[in-house]
């Protein structure tokens, strides 16, 4: 059974674009476990943080990595906040090879300026500094990855071939 590619990391640092691309170059399917909250609630993400808060949508968070974890063959983009609970962390690594996309702040804020109003966490006057300090106190949980690749310069195909070559020998240890 082909174990699962996990991409872990900070909004806007290309997890779901890089994990479509990786996904059709391995021949694996593709899921993004925000959708699949979507897609299961029949709700947008951000009308659950406003109308239930964030701890509702850990929750479903939870339920939802626990679901994919359990999959095979698959690239899972994860939610910026998945790495957060120890208990989401160990059930991607069950089956799966860890992967963290990471990029500059600005080059996370460029990026998620273009789809505005889709990140509760950075409705903020401030969603530079909320970048910022997200990042440093998140930065630890980010490190629970086999692998790291910063996407901040570099277009989707090179990630993508950055980690295929990383992930290459480990997926024949499996
Ligand atoms: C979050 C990241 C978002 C989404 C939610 C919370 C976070 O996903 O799960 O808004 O805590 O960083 P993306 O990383 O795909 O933007």
């Amino acid at each position: 059974m082909a174990k699962n590619i996990v991409l872990l990391g900070f909004m806007g640092t290309g997890k779901s674009i890089v994990g479509r691309r990786l996904a059709v170059e391995l021949k694996y399917r593709f899921i993004d476990t925000d959708h699949f909250i979507e897609k299961r609630t029949q709700r947008r993400i951000p009308d659950i943080f406003a109308e239930d808060g964030e701890t509702v949508f850990r929750d479903l968070e939870a339920q939802a990595v626990l679901e994919v974890a359990a999959w095979s063959g698959y690239v899972i983009a994860t939610g910026g906040g998945v790495p957060l609970n120890k208990a989401n962390v160990e059930a991607l690594q069950g089956n799966g090879i860890l992967v963290t996309l990471t990029a500059r702040p600005d080059a996370i804020l460029r990026r998620v300026q273009r789809r505005a109003g889709q990140r509760p966490l950075l409705n903020n006057p401030d969603p530079l500094g909320e970048i910022v300090k997200l990042l440093s106190q998140r930065e630890s949980a980010y490190r629970c990855a086999d692998i790291q690749v910063d996407t901040s310069d570099i277009p989707v195909e090179k990630s993508v071939n950055l980690i295929i070559d990383q992930i290459k020998p480990r997926l024949g240890a499996s």
